[in-house]
């Protein structure tokens, strides 16, 4: 019997979901080692290190008390977006002409934001991606229990360095899912370079792009979403430094260091920084450290768009048609554009 599209075929419905893990089988394609990427950032004048390292186990634990802190506007700004919306955004694939969409989800963490939208979108395939391995198999194995008969193929990679998607994700219909304001986490440059990727027929072969941006605001609000009260996002931060003990075996001690979060707004974007409290030394194989007191290591930017900006940068991309939808208080947006 043939079954009408969309209707789940139990007998067919895989037992566990697919997973390709290509951070522990190193990353497809050339490029720096973490180690190399790492020491390059620490030894550099103004040191930095890049915010995927915030995401080991403990990281991606803290990012998600993040989202429930008061303070942290975006997390529930953009659910309520997408609760209000998800009808329009279903017809908005529809009128893009996208009936089997392969819903590939950027940084999906714990796949919450993915549950919520595909019983709307009604995908043919899912592909959640995310650099923190673990907490994505486990998030993986939830959505198959949720939608048994969904194609899902979970992705370990870091998709900031290099996005290769393997020849079992369907070609066509592609719709990328990048909520949560993570493209601002790139610089402007790297974002452009990124959506032209995905635009990109040979390479990404986006059909579309269903993203979530938080907008430019007063510093108050968005500086203390930065700085809560109670430390989480402090917590965040100093844990990127036991993350990268781990992986470079050196001996940062986060008790020597604060969080610092503030709002620049010439470049619109937050920056974090860990501060060192005092002269200290930081030691790793064949590798050693000195920051003097007040020294810092940048570890993040956020950067906050105009709905203005926003659609210039997905028009430059590639991207023909642009629409949005936002909340009352235009702190945040959720786009589509469609190749
Ligand atoms: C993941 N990313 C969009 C978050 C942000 O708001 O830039 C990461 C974050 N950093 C501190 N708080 C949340």
């Amino acid at each position: 019997m043939k079954l009408p599209l969309n209707i789940p075929d139990l007998s067919l419905a895989p037992a566990s979901p697919r997973f390709i893990d290509y951070q522990s089988e190193g990353q497809p394609g050339p490029g720096l080692s973490m180690a190399q990427e790492l020491t390059a950032g620490l030894c550099a004048e103004s040191a930095s290190v890049a915010p995927k390292f915030f995401y080991n186990a403990l990281g991606s634990k803290l990012f998600e008390a993040i989202t429930e802190l008061a303070e942290y506007y975006p997390t529930r700004t953009e659910a309520a977006i997408f609760e209000a919306s998800q009808r329009l955004m279903a017809s908005a694939l529809v009128r893009s002409g996208i009936s089997q969409a392969c819903l590939i989800d950027l940084g999906a963490g714990n796949c919450a934001k993915a549950m919520a939208l595909i019983p709307h979108l009604a995908p043919r395939q899912y592909v959640p991606v995310d650099i923190s391995v673990d907490f994505l198999r486990v998030a993986a194995e939830r959505v198959q229990s949720a939608f048994p008969a969904l194609d899902i193929i979970g992705l370990g990679l870091d998709f900031s360095a290099r996005l290769v998607l393997p020849d079992a994700v369907q070609p066509h219909d592609r719709v990328f899912f990048y909520p949560g304001s993570s493209l601002g986490n790139f610089s402007p440059e790297a974002a452009l370079q990124f959506l032209q990727h995905l635009a990109d027929p040979a390479q990404g072969r986006a059909r579309g792009l269903l993203l979530g941006i938080d907008l430019v605001k007063d510093r108050a609000t968005l500086e203390a979403a930065y700085d809560d009260g109670l430390g989480v996002t402090a917590a965040f931060n100093k844990n990127l430094l036991l993350n990268v003990n781990d992986l470079l075996q050196s001996d940062f001690d986060v008790r020597q260091w604060r969080h610092v979060a503030l709002y620049n707004a010439a470049q619109s974007r937050i920056e974090m920084h860990l501060e060192a409290m005092c002269n200290l030394s930081v030691r790793w194989p064949s590798h050693e450290r000195r920051f003097q007191a007040g020294e810092r290591i940048h570890t993040e930017n956020s950067y906050k768009y105009t709905l203005e900006g926003m659609t210039a940068l997905m028009h430059s991309a590639g991207f023909e048609h642009v629409e949005y939808w936002i909340d009352p208080k235009h702190w945040f947006a959720v786009f589509w554009a469609a190749v």
